[in-house]
């Protein structure tokens, strides 16, 4: 299992970052930091600890330049619970649209998920093994009938046999498309009701579905021994999870590291403008005040605090400036860490280093029509300088200019991948000229087409 986020030193989370982000190291090490600090702050005797709050970061830059990538990539990192919010989603409590302590609820139920799916995962093999028992039941049935006009004692022994050979075969695939009729609970279980009262419309969506689950009775259904199995394990497995840790568990880990990125936060700030837009955008900046200062949250898990929850703050701030925030909420988010615009040099690397990189994922989609995609220096090198001038000529859009022109690219053989099967297409800098150069090099064709 990966190393817990809350056991990583600050320089390991960062180089776990650099597979994936490039550059922007002052906004991977503040990060990595933040994050830091709080395992170290939890390790503090009780009366310091108490006087020690998470500090909490903003990221400001501009568009399409890691800044979601980073939170993104720190969700995937480990097992800290983590949700990545929009703040343009939100709108003030009382109108209609989620409210902000909605982040909150989210945050729980992604930690409770993710503890069940670490308990259920545990019990695996407990969890195979029971699946395994129910499919040979179903398929069982039917040849023990043919079988009972022979005399008792042979059938019995027969019968053991036949279920080895069954399971055997079962686990090779061979019955995957037989079609077989199960019962099975409609919805998922009835789980705790909301405590306290329902403070918002997403408590109120949860009791409605509750309730209507109440009332799916279980079904019988003919579905495939494949299907079957999927269907079996997650009952099985909810079986096995002793909810009430898991629920106990999640809310450790959503209270002491939970980090929720909030996007978009220029959005909501006001700038100079006044109008009736801004009046509820200044709402939802009050609205988050509390939840970020620390408070408790109604889940339908339970009560959970907010007070040592990270949050991380990130907006372009090209429209307005960190100061269009009102004060008080300016003042939660200390740690100001600014992304830089990106270099022809950078994009290079973009394309090429991360793991999940554009060239890769090109040459994986032809990969499947058997068109090879051969990448050269020079090619690249191309690529990166075209996306950095089309960038500069028109609007910086950051790295999000290297998907466009990657995809008129490879428009050409994306679409006549059919009549090229087996062949290798090289991708050098004459063939980047030829496909995107013309585009790229006049201004209004690039506005429209890259
Ligand atoms: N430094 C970087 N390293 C690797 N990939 C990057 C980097 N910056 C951007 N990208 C790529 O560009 C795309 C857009 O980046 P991202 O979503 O992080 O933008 P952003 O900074 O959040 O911009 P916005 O302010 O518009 O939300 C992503 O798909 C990512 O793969
Ligand atoms: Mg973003």
């Amino acid at each position: 299992m990966a190393k817990r986020l809350d056991d990583m030193y600050p320089s390991e989370i960062v180089a776990s970052l650099d597979k994936y982000v490039i550059g922007q190291e002052e906004a991977k090490k503040m990060v990595a930091i933040a994050i830091r600090n709080r395992s170290r702050r939890k390790k503090l005797p009780d009366e310091i600890r108490e006087e020690v709050n998470p500090k909490n970061i903003m990221m400001i830059g501009p568009t399409g330049v890691g800044k979601t990538e980073i939170a993104r990539r720190i969700a995937k990192l480990a097992n800290a619970p983590f949700v990545k919010v929009e703040a343009t989603k939100f709108t003030e409590v009382g109108y209609v649209g989620r409210d902000v302590e909605s982040m909150v609820k989210d945050l729980m139920a992604m930690a409770v998920n993710m503890v069940s799916a670490e308990m259920a995962e545990m019990k695996s093999s407990d969890v195979d093994r029971l699946v395994d028992e129910r499919l040979l039941d179903l398929l069982l049935p039917t040849i023990t009938e043919k079988k009972s006009s022979d005399n008792d004692t042979a059938v019995i022994s027969a019968e053991d046999s036949t279920r080895e050979q069954f399971r055997d075969l079962l686990h090779k695939g061979v019955f995957d498309d037989k079609m077989v009729e199960i019962t099975s609970q409609g919805g998922p279980k009835v789980e705790v009701g909301f405590m306290g009262t329902p403070s918002s419309m997403d408590d109120i969506q949860d009791a409605m579905s509750n309730i209507s689950s109440l009332f799916q009775r279980p079904r019988r259904r003919r579905v495939s021994i494949k299907r079957a199995r999927e269907i079996f394990r997650e009952e099985e497995m909810a079986k096995v999870v002793d909810q009430d840790k898991a629920v106990e568990e999640a809310r450790q880990r959503t209270e002491q590291m939970g980090i929720i990125f909030i996007d978009e936060i220029d959005k909501i700030a006001s700038g100079s403008r006044t109008n009736g837009a801004d009046v509820s955008r200044e709402g939802v900046q009050r609205d988050i005040l509390p939840i970020v200062e620390g408070t408790k949250v109604n889940t339908k898990w339970g009560v959970v605090d907010t007070t040592n929850i990270l949050f991380i703050a990130s907006g372009a701030f090209s429209m307005s400036k960190p100061s269009d925030l009102i004060p008080e909420l300016q003042g939660r988010f200390p740690i100001r860490v600014e992304l830089k615009a990106l270099t022809a040099d950078d994009f290079y690397r973009i394309l090429t280093e991360p793991a999940n990189a554009l060239t890769k994922q090109y040459e994986a989609l032809l990969g499947v029509d058997d068109v090879k995609l051969d990448f050269t220096e020079d090619g690249l090198r191309r690529i990166a300088e075209l996306a950095w001038s089309v960038n500069n000529d028109t609007d910086n859009i950051g790295a999000r200019r290297l998907h466009t022109i990657m995809e008129k690219l490879v428009e050409e053989v994306s679409y006549n991948a059919d009549q090229m099967r087996g062949q290798t297409v090289v991708i050098d800098r004459g063939y980047v000229d030829r496909q995107v150069g013309e585009v790229a090099s006049s201004r209004d064709a690039s506005r429209y087409i890259l």
